[in-house]
Formats: C-alpha cells, sequence, structure tokens
C-alpha cells in the first residue's frame, strides 16, 4: 500500500516513496522472532553475532527479546575488488574475539540480497566447529542466486526495491530512520 511521501527532518529532502515498513511493525515482528529464538534454543551457549554496520539496531532490539542467556558479538566483513561487482570471495576486518568452537551461532544480517557475502561467511564460520549455525535476517528478496544456506529466521519478505533505514543505508546515510522506507 503506497503513504504519502514522508515529511521527515531525518530524510534531508530526500524523496521516498513510500514506507515499507513501520516502526511499530518492525518492533511487533521483532519480538516474534525473539520469541522464536528463544524457543530454538532451549540448552546450550548461544553466541549473536552481528554482521555489521547493517544489523546493529536490528541486533540490539532482537537480544533484547531473546529470554535465555547469550553472548553478543560482531563481525565486519569486506569483499575483495569492486564493490559493486562482488567477485565473491569475503575476509573478515573485525573477527570476533568471543571462541564459537560448540556454541550455537546466530548470525544476524540486515538484508539478503544476492546472498555472496552471507554463503562465504557461513562457510568460514563453519569451519570453526560451532554446534549449530543458522541466520537470523531482518530482510530476505528471495532473489539470491548464491544462497548454499536456507536462512532460518526471517523477518520480511522484502520486495525488490532500494531499502533504507533502521540500519539500512544509502551511502552510509538514512541508517537511523526508524521504519524502513524505499527510495524514489
Ligand atoms: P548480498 O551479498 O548481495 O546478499 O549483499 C547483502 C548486503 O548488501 C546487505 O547486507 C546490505 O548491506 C546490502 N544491501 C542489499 N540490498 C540492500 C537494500 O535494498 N538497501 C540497503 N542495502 C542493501
Ligand atoms: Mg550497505
Amino acid at each position: 500500500m503506497a503513504s504519502p511521501v514522508v515529511e521527515d527532518p531525518r530524510l534531508d529532502g530526500r524523496p521516498v516513496k513510500r514506507i515499507a515498513f513501520a516502526g511499530d511493525q518492525i518492533a511487533a515482528r521483532v519480538r516474534e522472532l525473539g520469541r522464536q529464538i528463544t524457543e530454538t534454543y532451549p540448552d546450550g551457549e548461544l553466541l549473536v553475532l552481528g554482521l555489521l554496520k547493517g544489523s546493529f539496531i536490528f541486533l540490539s532490539d532482537l537480544v533484547r527479546e531473546i529470554r535465555r542467556p547469550l553472548q553478543v558479538d560482531f563481525l565486519v566483513a569486506a569483499s575483495y575488488g569492486d564493490a559493486m561487482v562482488s567477485s565473491g570471495s569475503v575476509r573478515l576486518v573485525y573477527d570476533p574475539e568471543t571462541t564459537l568452537e560448540g556454541k550455537h551461532i546466530l548470525l544476524v544480517e540486515d538484508i539478503v540480497d544476492s546472498g555472496r557475502t552471507l554463503s562465504r561467511l557461513m562457510d568460514l564460520l563453519s569451519e570453526r566447529s560451532p554446534r549449530s549455525l543458522e541466520v537470523c535476517a531482518l530482510l530476505h528478496k528471495h532473489i539470491a542466486e548464491h544462497l548454499r544456506y536456507p536462512t532460518k529466521f526471517v523477518g520480511f519478505d522484502a520486495p525488490n526495491e532500494f531499502l533504507v533505514g533502521y540500519g539500512l543505508d544509502h551511502a552510509e546515510n538514512f541508517r537511523h530512520l526508524p521504519y524502513i522506507a524505499s527510495l524514489q
């Protein structure tokens, strides 16, 4: 459903086509995901790994909805070569200091698009002998051709549009929007 163009001082006059997911809609879904994740891990150590920067808001809301002990760490990944045409190889710029061995690892991602980054990261993390390894993505475009791992937890199916807000950026802008908008 199309909403009128948004008047928001955070946007610096940039036209937004529509609000794809409102703040309260996101909050309700994050509560459900938290419940689902809590039920999925009845025992064992849980390490929630946020992929920076896009996951920072989602992760901070999500962990507060998970009602069991857990640890939080982050990953920073960089693709080799041209960022526009991903070569498919990825390296860790920041590697979690926490040990992964024997723990349930939940990798938290903002959006699954081509799925290249995610598949490479999963290969890398699975070599470290975790007890389990799953992905929780806020958004999924379902156009991924390079996904070799299923995304166990998905917040919303995303339209095939360029989305910003709630962590997602356009040239590092708009990450702080409390909703998810589709850019004009
Ligand atoms: P993939 O390796 O193609 O799946 O790339 C996923 C990454 O691209 C995400 O983690 C985002 O940082 C970025 N990305 C993909 N689609 C969008 C979008 O619609 N808005 C903002 N960032 C996006
Ligand atoms: Mg980005």
